[in-house]
């Protein structure tokens, strides 16, 4: 523990230097706070952000509630036993978006906007954390869900041209050779993964004004864009592992360190995750836009509230209130594989990949994300059984009725 110690005045005494304003008043107590960040990457950027806060708030207990699960498919529904039993953690991590929107309209949130200056944040994602004119979660990063993770050594053996990938026709043509060369082409994993995969494919076949169009019903499922999506969907399932509903999303991230697969299309806390297996970005993975998604950012932004029956509501504001500050932000997302969801960035903190991501936040068109609580939850949960049973079996017109239907049930 003496080392723990050292390291926290260390960054004590750093935030100083900075000019981090020190915590005001004694918070004491416990702060539980409910998260999925089990992953490599994910881990350390959670570790990094609690060694800030409990040097800056050294009287309060820090308790991580980690829920293991990728894209928080079990946390959730454990945060929703405990809510409705009256027992909700001090604070949780949420996605902004309709998410989060849920609980503001359940009453589980309160305001806080007093906590953070607004004009620090963009308007687009300040809008997803809240609710006629109050701000209810904090954000703590934004991370870009349509991306393609490449395995460089093995591209650069089989001679696979990096900068069109982002091309559909020429990602499959790519994932040909890589079959070819006895490579399974496109790691996937379980099921949530797939419905992450469906989200990209959806924005490249229709575009990000017919992809949002989707989410507000002004685009019928019945759309020409969703059958291509399908077609789509079932020609890179064909490319990928078979085994990989058994697979969690590191799993599935991990064929590419071990050299087994080519291509995996994933949330960037893929780029934490392989920064943690000690690859380098540039070096041994690099990137592009999902394919058919060049020019549009799914947002995916990770953010914490403060429930009205947290125990320790002033721990719980301590937590938000220092995650809305640049220091935090710089300290957590340069391990996470995300950027800040507001300005003030020192970007020499960030490689070349979130470099990368940072521009393309500020340059794309910006979309929600299906997968990660952009849209609405009901619908995303039925497209994710919809698609699942699809990969299984690929009949394009049912699935396409399905997904209609699930969009009217919806009430689009
Ligand atoms: C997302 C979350 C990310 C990352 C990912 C995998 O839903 O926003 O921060 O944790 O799940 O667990």
């Amino acid at each position: 523990m003496k080392r723990i110690t050292t390291i926290l005045l260390c960054i004590a005494v750093g935030l100083a230097v900075l000019g981090v304003p020190a915590a005001v008043g004694a918070v004491t107590g416990k702060l539980e706070i409910v998260h999925w960040w089990t992953a490599g990457g994910e881990g350390e950027a959670l570790d990094a952000i609690a060694a800030l806060f409990e040097s800056l708030y050294p009287e309060v207990e820090l308790i991580g509630a980690s829920v293991a699960g990728g894209a928080g498919t079990v946390a959730k529904g454990v945060l929703q036993t405990r809510i409705l039993a009256g027992n909700p953690p001090d604070s949780f991590q949420v996605h902004a978006g309709m998410e989060v929107r849920g609980h503001i309209l359940a009453g589980v949130l309160e305001p806080i906007t007093d906590l953070l200056d607004p004009a620090v944040f963009p308007k687009a994602v300040l809008d997803l954390c809240g609710y006629e004119g109050e701000v209810y979660c904090v954000p703590i990063n934004v991370h870009r869900p349509n991306t393609l993770w490449v395995n460089k050594e093995i591209v650069d053996e089989l001679g696979i041209a990096i900068p069109t990938l982002s091309d559909f026709d020429v990602f499959v043509a790519a994932c040909e050779k890589a079959k070819a060369a006895g490579y399974v082409p496109l790691a996937l994993g379980e099921a949530w993964t797939v419905n992450h995969l469906f989200g990209s494919v959806l924005l490249g076949a229709l575009g990000p004004d017919g992809y949002r169009g989707l989410w507000d019903g002004s685009v019928p499922f019945t759309d020409p864009g969703v059958t291509l999506a399908l077609e789509r969907m079932k020609t890179l399932v064909g490319y990928a592992n078979v085994d990989h509903a058994a697979l969690s999303w590191d799993a599935a991230a991990q064929m590419l360190v071990d050299g087994k697969a080519v291509f995996n299309i994933m949330g960037d806390w893929a780029e934490g995750y392989f920064k943690a297996k000690g690859w380098e970005p540039g070096v041994d993975f690099v990137w592009a836009s999902a394919p058919g998604t060049r020019g549009s950012f799914i947002l995916c932004i990770d953010a914490f509230g403060v429930p009205k029956d947290a125990a320790n509501k002033e721990a719980a504001r301590a937590w938000v209130k220092t995650i809305a500050s640049i220091e935090a932000q710089d300290i957590f997302n340069p391990v996470k594989g995300s950027v800040p969801s507001r300005s003030g960035a020192d970007k020499s903190l960030y490689d070349v990949y979130l470099i990368w991501s940072m521009n393309d936040f500020a340059t794309s068109e910006l979309v929600p994300s299906l997968a990660h609580g952009g849209v609405l939850e009901a619908l995303a949960g039925d497209i994710g059984d919809i698609i699942n049973i699809f990969v299984t079996k690929p009949d394009v017109a049912g699935a396409q009725g399905s997904l209609n239907r699930a969009a009217i049930d919806a009430g689009l």
